[in-house]
Protein backbone atom coordinates (compact mmCIF):
# COMPACT_ATOMS: atom_id res chain seq x y z
CA UNK A 1 0.00 0.00 0.00
CA UNK A 2 1.11 3.48 -0.88
CA UNK A 3 1.80 6.13 2.48
CA UNK A 4 4.40 7.89 1.53
CA UNK A 5 6.63 8.59 5.20
CA UNK A 6 8.48 11.38 4.25
CA UNK A 7 6.28 14.30 2.91
CA UNK A 8 5.74 17.95 2.02
CA UNK A 9 2.11 19.30 2.89
CA UNK A 10 1.20 23.10 1.87
CA UNK A 11 -2.13 24.46 2.14
CA UNK A 12 -2.25 28.67 1.92
CA UNK A 13 -5.87 29.14 1.20
CA UNK A 14 -7.82 30.63 4.34
CA UNK A 15 -11.17 28.54 4.52
CA UNK A 16 -14.03 30.41 5.84
CA UNK A 17 -16.80 27.70 5.56
CA UNK A 18 -20.38 28.16 6.47
CA UNK A 19 -24.00 28.69 5.56
CA UNK A 20 -24.60 33.09 5.36
CA UNK A 21 -20.67 33.37 5.18
CA UNK A 22 -21.35 35.35 2.29
CA UNK A 23 -23.00 38.37 4.06
CA UNK A 24 -20.14 39.20 5.84
CA UNK A 25 -17.76 39.70 2.48
CA UNK A 26 -16.87 43.03 3.49
CA UNK A 27 -14.93 42.03 6.45
CA UNK A 28 -12.86 39.68 4.14
CA UNK A 29 -12.31 42.56 1.61
CA UNK A 30 -10.79 44.54 4.32
CA UNK A 31 -8.40 41.52 5.84
CA UNK A 32 -7.11 41.28 2.03
CA UNK A 33 -6.35 45.01 2.33
CA UNK A 34 -8.76 45.25 -0.86
CA UNK A 35 -10.40 49.13 -2.19
CA UNK A 36 -11.76 48.16 -5.45
CA UNK A 37 -12.82 45.11 -6.81
CA UNK A 38 -13.32 42.85 -9.83
CA UNK A 39 -16.31 40.29 -9.68
CA UNK A 40 -15.99 37.37 -11.92
CA UNK A 41 -18.86 35.32 -12.52
CA UNK A 42 -20.64 33.15 -15.26
CA UNK A 43 -24.21 33.48 -16.96
CA UNK A 44 -25.44 30.68 -14.39
CA UNK A 45 -24.69 32.29 -11.55
CA UNK A 46 -25.68 35.86 -12.81
CA UNK A 47 -29.40 34.40 -13.71
CA UNK A 48 -29.59 32.44 -10.21
CA UNK A 49 -29.56 35.47 -8.51
CA UNK A 50 -26.17 34.58 -7.03
CA UNK A 51 -24.49 37.45 -7.97
CA UNK A 52 -26.52 39.71 -6.01
CA UNK A 53 -26.07 37.94 -2.81
CA UNK A 54 -22.38 38.82 -3.75
CA UNK A 55 -22.86 42.72 -4.60
CA UNK A 56 -25.32 42.96 -1.56
CA UNK A 57 -22.79 43.30 1.58
CA UNK A 58 -20.20 45.34 -0.94
CA UNK A 59 -22.85 48.21 -1.51
CA UNK A 60 -23.70 48.49 2.02
CA UNK A 61 -19.94 48.53 3.09
CA UNK A 62 -19.55 51.59 -0.04
CA UNK A 63 -17.14 49.08 -1.75
CA UNK A 64 -16.44 49.72 -5.31
CA UNK A 65 -16.81 47.01 -7.36
CA UNK A 66 -17.24 45.63 -11.27
CA UNK A 67 -18.66 42.78 -12.36
CA UNK A 68 -17.11 40.90 -15.39
CA UNK A 69 -19.39 38.06 -16.73
CA UNK A 70 -18.01 37.08 -19.93
CA UNK A 71 -17.83 33.86 -19.69
CA UNK A 72 -18.70 30.25 -21.69
CA UNK A 73 -19.08 27.29 -20.02
CA UNK A 74 -15.41 26.76 -19.90
CA UNK A 75 -12.75 29.33 -18.90
CA UNK A 76 -10.92 30.42 -22.31
CA UNK A 77 -7.46 32.28 -22.35
CA UNK A 78 -9.87 35.03 -24.65
CA UNK A 79 -11.57 35.67 -21.29
CA UNK A 80 -8.76 35.90 -19.28
CA UNK A 81 -7.51 38.32 -21.42
CA UNK A 82 -10.81 40.50 -21.60
CA UNK A 83 -10.86 40.22 -17.53
CA UNK A 84 -7.35 41.12 -16.80
CA UNK A 85 -7.98 44.51 -19.51
CA UNK A 86 -11.10 45.83 -17.42
CA UNK A 87 -9.60 44.91 -13.71
CA UNK A 88 -6.06 46.74 -15.10
CA UNK A 89 -8.03 50.27 -16.30
CA UNK A 90 -10.73 49.95 -13.72
CA UNK A 91 -7.82 49.93 -11.12
CA UNK A 92 -9.29 47.25 -9.40
CA UNK A 93 -6.44 45.44 -6.77
CA UNK A 94 -8.82 42.78 -5.56
CA UNK A 95 -10.62 39.90 -7.53
CA UNK A 96 -13.78 37.78 -6.32
CA UNK A 97 -14.45 34.82 -8.21
CA UNK A 98 -17.98 33.64 -7.79
CA UNK A 99 -19.33 30.35 -9.64
CA UNK A 100 -17.99 27.15 -10.72
CA UNK A 101 -14.27 26.34 -12.12
CA UNK A 102 -14.34 28.47 -15.14
CA UNK A 103 -15.17 31.58 -12.90
CA UNK A 104 -12.73 30.41 -10.09
CA UNK A 105 -9.76 30.00 -12.99
CA UNK A 106 -10.74 33.30 -14.29
CA UNK A 107 -10.42 35.11 -11.30
CA UNK A 108 -7.20 33.37 -10.38
CA UNK A 109 -5.86 34.40 -13.08
CA UNK A 110 -6.68 37.38 -13.06
CA UNK A 111 -5.09 37.99 -9.51
CA UNK A 112 -2.09 36.30 -10.68
CA UNK A 113 -1.57 38.83 -13.78
CA UNK A 114 -2.30 42.08 -11.70
CA UNK A 115 0.51 41.00 -9.43
CA UNK A 116 3.10 39.57 -11.84
CA UNK A 117 1.86 41.33 -15.06
CA UNK A 118 2.36 39.84 -18.90
CA UNK A 119 0.33 36.99 -20.34
CA UNK A 120 -1.47 34.28 -18.67
CA UNK A 121 0.08 32.44 -21.58
CA UNK A 122 3.30 32.77 -20.19
CA UNK A 123 2.66 30.68 -16.82
CA UNK A 124 1.06 27.93 -18.07
CA UNK A 125 2.78 24.78 -16.55
CA UNK A 126 4.03 24.03 -13.27
CA UNK A 127 5.79 26.46 -11.03
CA UNK A 128 5.82 29.50 -13.74
CA UNK A 129 4.46 31.82 -11.15
CA UNK A 130 7.40 34.19 -10.13
CA UNK A 131 5.33 35.56 -6.81
CA UNK A 132 1.85 35.81 -5.19
CA UNK A 133 -0.72 37.52 -7.22
CA UNK A 134 -2.91 39.98 -5.88
CA UNK A 135 -5.87 38.74 -3.53
CA UNK A 136 -8.02 36.48 -5.24
CA UNK A 137 -11.47 35.89 -2.81
CA UNK A 138 -13.08 32.75 -4.76
CA UNK A 139 -16.83 31.70 -3.65
CA UNK A 140 -18.36 28.72 -5.25
CA UNK A 141 -21.32 27.44 -5.94
CA UNK A 142 -20.48 23.69 -7.02
CA UNK A 143 -19.34 21.39 -5.01
CA UNK A 144 -16.63 19.59 -7.23
CA UNK A 145 -13.97 20.98 -8.87
CA UNK A 146 -12.37 22.14 -5.49
CA UNK A 147 -10.57 25.43 -7.61
CA UNK A 148 -11.68 27.44 -4.50
CA UNK A 149 -8.36 25.76 -2.91
CA UNK A 150 -6.45 24.37 -5.08
CA UNK A 151 -2.93 25.62 -7.14
CA UNK A 152 -4.17 25.05 -10.53
CA UNK A 153 -6.22 26.18 -13.46
CA UNK A 154 -7.23 25.20 -16.33
CA UNK A 155 -8.09 27.68 -19.76
CA UNK A 156 -9.13 26.43 -23.04
CA UNK A 157 -7.26 27.59 -26.05
CA UNK A 158 -10.40 27.33 -28.35
CA UNK A 159 -8.60 27.53 -31.95
CA UNK A 160 -6.06 25.38 -31.11
CA UNK A 161 -8.72 22.57 -28.98
CA UNK A 162 -6.65 21.98 -25.94
CA UNK A 163 -6.69 22.71 -22.34
CA UNK A 164 -3.84 24.19 -20.31
CA UNK A 165 -3.10 24.37 -17.12
CA UNK A 166 -1.59 27.08 -14.55
CA UNK A 167 -0.03 25.18 -11.48
CA UNK A 168 1.84 27.27 -8.93
CA UNK A 169 0.65 27.82 -4.87
CA UNK A 170 1.30 31.36 -5.94
CA UNK A 171 -1.85 30.55 -8.02
CA UNK A 172 -3.96 29.72 -4.90
CA UNK A 173 -6.98 32.14 -3.77
CA UNK A 174 -6.44 33.97 -0.83
CA UNK A 175 -9.51 33.18 0.61
CA UNK A 176 -12.27 30.65 0.02
CA UNK A 177 -15.65 31.84 1.07
CA UNK A 178 -17.44 28.73 0.94
CA UNK A 179 -20.92 28.94 1.94
CA UNK A 180 -23.42 26.24 1.11
CA UNK A 181 -26.03 28.25 0.84
CA UNK A 182 -25.13 29.24 -2.62
CA UNK A 183 -25.00 25.66 -4.22
CA UNK A 184 -29.01 25.24 -3.27
CA UNK A 185 -30.06 25.85 -6.03
CA UNK A 186 -27.97 23.70 -8.74
CA UNK A 187 -29.51 21.51 -11.01
CA UNK A 188 -29.47 18.12 -10.09
CA UNK A 189 -27.37 17.15 -12.98
CA UNK A 190 -24.84 19.93 -12.60
CA UNK A 191 -24.96 18.20 -8.94
CA UNK A 192 -24.45 14.51 -10.03
CA UNK A 193 -21.62 15.91 -12.04
CA UNK A 194 -19.88 18.10 -10.04
CA UNK A 195 -20.03 15.75 -6.95
CA UNK A 196 -18.59 12.91 -8.84
CA UNK A 197 -15.39 15.09 -10.00
CA UNK A 198 -14.86 16.04 -6.25
CA UNK A 199 -15.02 12.16 -5.23
CA UNK A 200 -12.67 11.65 -8.42
CA UNK A 201 -10.09 14.13 -6.61
CA UNK A 202 -10.73 12.30 -3.45
CA UNK A 203 -10.41 8.77 -4.54
CA UNK A 204 -7.26 9.40 -7.08
CA UNK A 205 -5.21 11.16 -4.63
CA UNK A 206 -6.20 8.70 -2.27
CA UNK A 207 -4.56 5.29 -4.12
CA UNK A 208 -1.50 7.52 -6.41
CA UNK A 209 1.87 7.49 -5.80
CA UNK A 210 1.80 10.73 -3.71
CA UNK A 211 -0.52 9.94 -0.95
CA UNK A 212 0.53 10.91 2.45
CA UNK A 213 -0.70 10.90 5.62
CA UNK A 214 -2.31 14.07 5.44
CA UNK A 215 -4.07 13.94 1.91
CA UNK A 216 -4.91 10.50 2.95
CA UNK A 217 -6.93 11.49 5.95
CA UNK A 218 -8.54 14.39 3.62
CA UNK A 219 -9.19 12.32 0.92
CA UNK A 220 -10.85 9.59 3.20
CA UNK A 221 -13.23 12.07 4.98
CA UNK A 222 -14.18 13.54 1.60
CA UNK A 223 -15.64 9.98 0.54
CA UNK A 224 -17.33 9.08 3.09
CA UNK A 225 -19.34 13.10 2.91
CA UNK A 226 -19.70 11.79 -0.25
CA UNK A 227 -21.13 8.59 0.31
CA UNK A 228 -23.51 9.83 2.79
CA UNK A 229 -24.49 12.78 0.96
CA UNK A 230 -24.09 13.40 -2.86
CA UNK A 231 -27.24 10.73 -3.43
CA UNK A 232 -29.58 13.04 -1.19
CA UNK A 233 -27.57 16.20 -2.91
CA UNK A 234 -29.28 15.79 -6.04
CA UNK A 235 -32.31 14.10 -5.49
CA UNK A 236 -33.17 16.42 -2.64
CA UNK A 237 -31.46 19.91 -3.93
CA UNK A 238 -32.89 21.92 -0.84
CA UNK A 239 -31.56 20.04 1.70
CA UNK A 240 -28.95 21.96 3.44
CA UNK A 241 -27.18 19.35 4.92
CA UNK A 242 -26.85 17.08 1.99
CA UNK A 243 -25.41 20.63 0.82
CA UNK A 244 -22.72 21.51 3.21
CA UNK A 245 -21.89 17.52 3.04
CA UNK A 246 -20.85 17.83 -0.40
CA UNK A 247 -19.02 21.11 -0.29
CA UNK A 248 -16.83 20.09 2.25
CA UNK A 249 -16.11 17.28 0.47
CA UNK A 250 -15.30 19.12 -2.28
CA UNK A 251 -13.04 21.51 -0.14
CA UNK A 252 -11.05 18.60 1.89
CA UNK A 253 -10.57 16.85 -1.40
CA UNK A 254 -8.81 19.52 -3.30
CA UNK A 255 -6.88 20.10 -0.05
CA UNK A 256 -5.93 16.93 -0.57
CA UNK A 257 -5.12 16.60 -4.33
CA UNK A 258 -3.74 19.59 -4.48
CA UNK A 259 -0.67 18.19 -2.42
CA UNK A 260 -0.56 14.95 -4.42
CA UNK A 261 -2.51 15.37 -7.86
CA UNK A 262 -4.54 13.02 -9.30
CA UNK A 263 -4.54 9.88 -11.63
CA UNK A 264 -5.43 8.40 -15.09
CA UNK A 265 -9.14 9.45 -14.94
CA UNK A 266 -7.81 13.24 -14.85
CA UNK A 267 -5.14 12.80 -17.18
CA UNK A 268 -7.51 11.21 -19.72
CA UNK A 269 -10.52 13.50 -18.58
CA UNK A 270 -8.28 16.62 -19.69
CA UNK A 271 -8.07 15.75 -23.53
CA UNK A 272 -11.27 14.06 -23.96
CA UNK A 273 -13.29 17.92 -22.78
CA UNK A 274 -11.25 19.74 -24.94
CA UNK A 275 -11.91 17.65 -28.08
CA UNK A 276 -14.87 16.80 -27.58
CA UNK A 277 -16.61 19.14 -25.38
CA UNK A 278 -17.38 16.94 -22.73
CA UNK A 279 -18.43 18.46 -19.15
CA UNK A 280 -15.51 17.78 -16.68
CA UNK A 281 -17.49 15.85 -14.23
CA UNK A 282 -19.09 13.94 -16.47
CA UNK A 283 -16.33 12.38 -18.28
CA UNK A 284 -14.62 11.92 -14.69
CA UNK A 285 -17.75 9.84 -13.51
CA UNK A 286 -17.69 8.04 -17.19
CA UNK A 287 -14.55 6.70 -16.90
CA UNK A 288 -13.84 6.50 -13.17
CA UNK A 289 -15.22 2.72 -12.44
CA UNK A 290 -12.94 1.71 -15.51
CA UNK A 291 -10.00 3.51 -14.81
CA UNK A 292 -10.47 1.80 -10.94
CA UNK A 293 -10.61 -1.50 -12.08
CA UNK A 294 -6.91 -0.76 -14.15
CA UNK A 295 -5.54 0.43 -10.82
CA UNK A 296 -6.67 -2.28 -8.73
CA UNK A 297 -3.91 -4.68 -8.57
CA UNK A 298 -1.37 -1.03 -7.73
CA UNK A 299 -2.95 -0.89 -4.03
CA UNK A 300 -6.23 -3.01 -3.30
CA UNK A 301 -5.77 -2.68 0.36
CA UNK A 302 -7.22 1.02 -0.31
CA UNK A 303 -9.61 -0.10 -2.86
CA UNK A 304 -10.91 -2.37 0.06
CA UNK A 305 -10.91 0.67 1.87
CA UNK A 306 -12.90 2.41 -0.87
CA UNK A 307 -15.37 -0.43 -1.13
CA UNK A 308 -15.71 -0.18 3.31
CA UNK A 309 -16.34 3.58 3.00
CA UNK A 310 -19.09 2.92 0.18
CA UNK A 311 -20.74 0.19 2.33
CA UNK A 312 -20.22 -2.92 0.03
CA UNK A 313 -20.41 -6.19 2.42
CA UNK A 314 -16.63 -7.36 1.99
CA UNK A 315 -16.65 -10.12 4.78
CA UNK A 316 -15.40 -13.25 3.24
CA UNK A 317 -14.09 -12.02 -0.14
CA UNK A 318 -10.74 -12.49 -1.14
CA UNK A 319 -8.71 -9.37 -1.30
CA UNK A 320 -9.15 -8.94 -5.14
CA UNK A 321 -12.88 -9.77 -4.89
CA UNK A 322 -12.79 -7.17 -1.99
CA UNK A 323 -11.21 -4.43 -3.94
CA UNK A 324 -13.61 -5.11 -7.15
CA UNK A 325 -16.59 -4.19 -4.75
CA UNK A 326 -15.46 -0.45 -4.55
CA UNK A 327 -15.74 -0.41 -8.63
CA UNK A 328 -19.26 -1.88 -8.35
CA UNK A 329 -20.03 0.97 -5.51
CA UNK A 330 -18.87 3.82 -7.91
CA UNK A 331 -20.88 2.20 -10.64
CA UNK A 332 -24.43 2.23 -8.66
CA UNK A 333 -23.52 5.38 -7.56
CA UNK A 334 -23.30 6.50 -11.06
CA UNK A 335 -26.34 5.31 -11.63
CA UNK A 336 -28.48 6.22 -8.65
CA UNK A 337 -27.47 9.91 -9.94
CA UNK A 338 -28.54 9.66 -13.46
CA UNK A 339 -25.03 9.55 -14.90
CA UNK A 340 -25.41 6.71 -17.85
CA UNK A 341 -23.25 8.43 -20.55
CA UNK A 342 -21.01 6.82 -22.51
CA UNK A 343 -17.82 8.69 -24.77
CA UNK A 344 -20.01 7.97 -27.80
CA UNK A 345 -22.83 10.36 -26.41
CA UNK A 346 -20.22 12.69 -27.36
CA UNK A 347 -19.32 11.60 -30.88
CA UNK A 348 -15.82 9.95 -29.76
CA UNK A 349 -15.02 7.43 -32.20
CA UNK A 350 -12.31 4.59 -31.71
CA UNK A 351 -9.72 6.12 -34.10
CA UNK A 352 -9.66 9.39 -32.40
CA UNK A 353 -8.38 7.24 -28.76
CA UNK A 354 -4.52 7.39 -29.92
CA UNK A 355 -4.10 11.11 -29.69
CA UNK A 356 -6.56 10.91 -26.54
CA UNK A 357 -3.83 8.35 -24.86
CA UNK A 358 -0.72 9.73 -26.34
CA UNK A 359 -1.87 13.12 -25.21
CA UNK A 360 -2.60 11.48 -21.54
CA UNK A 361 0.49 10.15 -21.34
CA UNK A 362 2.30 13.86 -20.94
CA UNK A 363 0.23 14.40 -17.95
CA UNK A 364 1.81 15.00 -14.82
CA UNK A 365 -1.18 12.74 -13.18
CA UNK A 366 0.27 9.85 -15.59
CA UNK A 367 3.60 8.91 -13.88
CA UNK A 368 1.93 9.05 -10.14
CA UNK A 369 -0.90 6.67 -11.04
CA UNK A 370 -0.79 3.56 -8.85
CA UNK A 371 -0.09 1.61 -12.10
CA UNK A 372 2.10 2.98 -14.99
CA UNK A 373 -0.16 2.23 -17.65
CA UNK A 374 0.72 2.30 -22.22
CA UNK A 375 -1.28 4.19 -24.73
CA UNK A 376 -2.74 1.02 -25.20
CA UNK A 377 -4.15 0.75 -21.81
CA UNK A 378 -5.21 4.05 -21.94
CA UNK A 379 -6.97 3.21 -25.16
CA UNK A 380 -8.60 0.22 -23.76
CA UNK A 381 -10.05 1.85 -20.72
CA UNK A 382 -11.22 4.54 -23.38
CA UNK A 383 -12.69 1.58 -25.46
CA UNK A 384 -14.22 0.53 -22.38
CA UNK A 385 -16.57 2.83 -21.69
CA UNK A 386 -17.62 3.64 -25.24
CA UNK A 387 -21.07 2.34 -25.19
FE1 LIG B 1 -11.37 17.46 -11.60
Amino acid sequence: MFVNEKFRYEMPVKIEFGAGKVDHLANYIDEVRGNKVLIVGDQGVLHAGIIEKVEAPLKKANIPYLVFNDIGTEATIESVDKAYQLAEESHCDVVIGVGGGSSLDIAKSVGLLLGNGGDIRNYVGLDKVPTQGNPVIAIPTTAGTGSEITRFSVLSDKTKKVKLSVGSMFNCPTIALVDPELTLTLPPHLTATTGMDALTHALESFVNKETQPISEALSKEAMKLISRSLRLAVVQGENLNARKDMLLASTMAAMAFNTTRLGLAHSLAIPLGAKFNIPHGLVNAILLPEVMRFNLIGNTKKFIEIAEIFGEEIAGLSDREAAERAVNAIKKLNEDIGISQNLSDFHVKEEDLEEVAKEAMLSGNTPINPVKPTVNDLINICKSVMV
